[in-house]
């Protein structure tokens, strides 16, 4: 049912009719679709859920632009990112137009629904912000962090699940958890990924998050591990350029303290309780998109 969300993307870029935006949307590649899925897993394939999720998703891909062009991402899902081939100003263009066109499509759905996604909006622009902030010296702040990765990632997440789950009259606290714990399992994931994976794996620069003064959970838990010695000296590589060198003693430190384990082990317990969650409501295939967040490559 995934191909009626891209028909239905598509056909609100059409309606703009304007063969610039439409040629630009075209050379965006599609992503997982994690939050269509979800939506269309939780509240059926009808057409307000199909609308819902196509919404979403184009909010979700106008954030990625702009994202690119906030943390200078020349590869976007393996490929070149948009900003990399046609400069920033029309990466910011095309996901003001994305995103304009998916809230005013917000306007013609319930009122509560529209409301849980613009408020995950609102927490996704405050995020992003936050990122940036804290990028800016070490943090070594772990509540920091997760409220970071929540506002900038997981809300989103949750109120794709809350507001399907309000489409469905199905109990909306239970699936919001389910989404924010997805949500935040996703985005340690990806942060533990850019650690672990090399960077043909990661189509983009290993430990590129570090260098960018992204402190994330590994490197928190890495911190709070070392001595005072090897504590001053991951604090002077913070956002600086790694030689491989250093990067080799980040990841024998980061073997030699499990930290790769320990960080994997917290984002089960999220997934798990979320499944346990979807198993009380008999929602057996929520299951699989709930294990897809831990057992992803990329
Ligand atoms: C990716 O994080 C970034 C996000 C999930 C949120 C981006 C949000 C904004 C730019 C603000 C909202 C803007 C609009 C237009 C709605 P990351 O950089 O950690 O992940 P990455 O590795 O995929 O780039
Ligand atoms: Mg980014």
């Amino acid at each position: 049912m995934l191909e009626a969300v891209e028909r239905k993307i598509s056909q609100y870029i059409e309606d703009l009719n304007d063969a610039d935006a439409i040629a630009l949307y075209t050379k965006l590649p599609h992503g997982k679709r994690l939050r269509a899925k979800l939506i269309l897993k939780i509240a059926g394939s009808s057409l307000v859920s199909i609308k819902t999720a196509a919404i979403v998703e184009m909010i979700h891909a106008a954030s990625l632009l702009h994202d690119d062009v906030i943390d200078d991402a020349f590869v976007r899902r393996g490929t070149a990112s948009l900003n990399a081939i046609y400069g920033n100003k029309t990466a910011i263009m095309l996901g003001d137009i994305l995103y304009s066109k998916g809230f005013y499509e917000l306007n013609n759905i319930d009122k509560e629904v529209s409301k849980v996604i613009s408020n995950a909006v609102v927490q996704l622009s405050l995020g992003e912000r936050n990122d940036v902030l804290l990028s800016e010296r070490f943090n070594s702040d772990k509540q920091k962090y997760l409220k970071m990765i929540y506002q900038k990632t997981a809300s989103l997440m949750e109120a794709s699940a809350e507001a399907a789950a309000l489409l469905a009259g199905k109990p909306r606290e239970t699936y919001r958890t389910y989404g924010r714990n997805l949500g935040i399992a996703f985005q340690m994931i990806d942060d533990l990924l850019d650690v672990i994976q090399t960077s043909e794996q990661l189509g983009k620069p290993a430990m590129h998050d570090y260098e960018e003064g992204k402190v994330t959970l590994p490197f928190i838990y890495l911190y709070e591990s070392l001595d005072q010695v090897e504590k001053l000296r991951l604090t002077s590589l913070h956002a600086q350029r790694l030689s491989s060198d250093d990067q080799q003693w980040i990841t024998i430190k980061m073997n030699e303290y499990g930290i790769v384990q320990k960080c994997f082990a917290e984002a089960k317990i999220l997934v798990e309780e979320a499944i346990s969650l979807m198993n009380e409501a008999g929602e057996n295939s929520l299951e699989n998109i709930a294990r897809s967040m831990i057992e992803r490559s990329f």
